[in-house]
């Protein structure tokens, strides 16, 4: 396959306008899209081909709503470690679509696979971990070709996850992924939006 300047235009509009969606409507995704997805993210590289990643689709209200406690404990936490006006900004900022997001998955990493025999990872173990977050963004950009925003959650307890969702003891918690219609389309993180954090473009050093 030879790809052509109007593929690029496609994937530079689709990187463009991914963003971390946190404002989600309630209409729910489509089970064939729900499969097209899934059929994506295992297209993601992954160390040795282990292809690590594991995936629950969080659908029990007492689960859904045990997460929400998890993150809100969490965001209590991570908010009290600022002071002033950046508290209160932090305090201002929406850090999750769990209250809304439809489609709602736990992401964890299998860091003892069989898979891929150890190659790759003998001097990298993190390559594992790497490998989920590779199968996350494929995820992502293949949610936005579908209309759909993906919004990903870290500030919660992994070990409370990993007890709540009674996963095997080798699987290492990744994220938490909310899934869904956006309430809107965005081309600029709602973090610069907000003054939380601007994006500045990353130099390539020579050396
Ligand atoms: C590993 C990782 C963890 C993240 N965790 C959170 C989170 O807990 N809450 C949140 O609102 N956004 C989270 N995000 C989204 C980032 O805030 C977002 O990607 C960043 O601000 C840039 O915005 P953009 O994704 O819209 O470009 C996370 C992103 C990554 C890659």
């Amino acid at each position: 396959m030879e790809f052509a300047s109007d593929h690029r235009s496609v994937l530079q509009e689709v990187l463009k306008w991914r963003r971390d969606t946190r404002h989600f409507k309630p209409d729910p995704v489509e089970s064939d899209v729900l499969a097209a997805l899934q059929a994506a993210m295992a297209l993601a590289p992954s160390v040795g081909n282990a292809r690590p990643w594991r995936v629950l689709q969080i659908e029990t209200p007492s689960l859904r709503a045990a997460v929400r406690a998890n993150f809100e404990a969490a965001n209590r936490e991570a908010a009290s470690l600022y002071e002033g006006e950046q508290a209160e900004a932090y305090g201002a900022l929406k850090l999750a679509g769990l209250d809304m997001a439809p489609v709602q998955l736990a992401i964890f990493t299998e860091i003892a696979p069989v898979e891929g025999h150890g190659l790759g990872r003998q001097t990298m173990p993190e390559t594992l971990r790497q490998s989920t977050a590779m199968a996350i963004h494929t995820l992502w950009l293949t949610a936005r070709t579908h209309n759909l925003g993906l919004g990903m959650v870290s500030i919660l307890d992994p070990d409370a996850m990993t007890r709540l969702l009674d996963v095997p003891q080798s699987w290492e918690f990744s994220a938490y992924l909310c899934l869904g219609y956006p309430e809107f389309h965005d081309d600029t993180p709602l973090l610069h939006r907000a003054g939380w954090q601007e994006n500045t473009p990353t130099d390539w050093q020579r050396r």
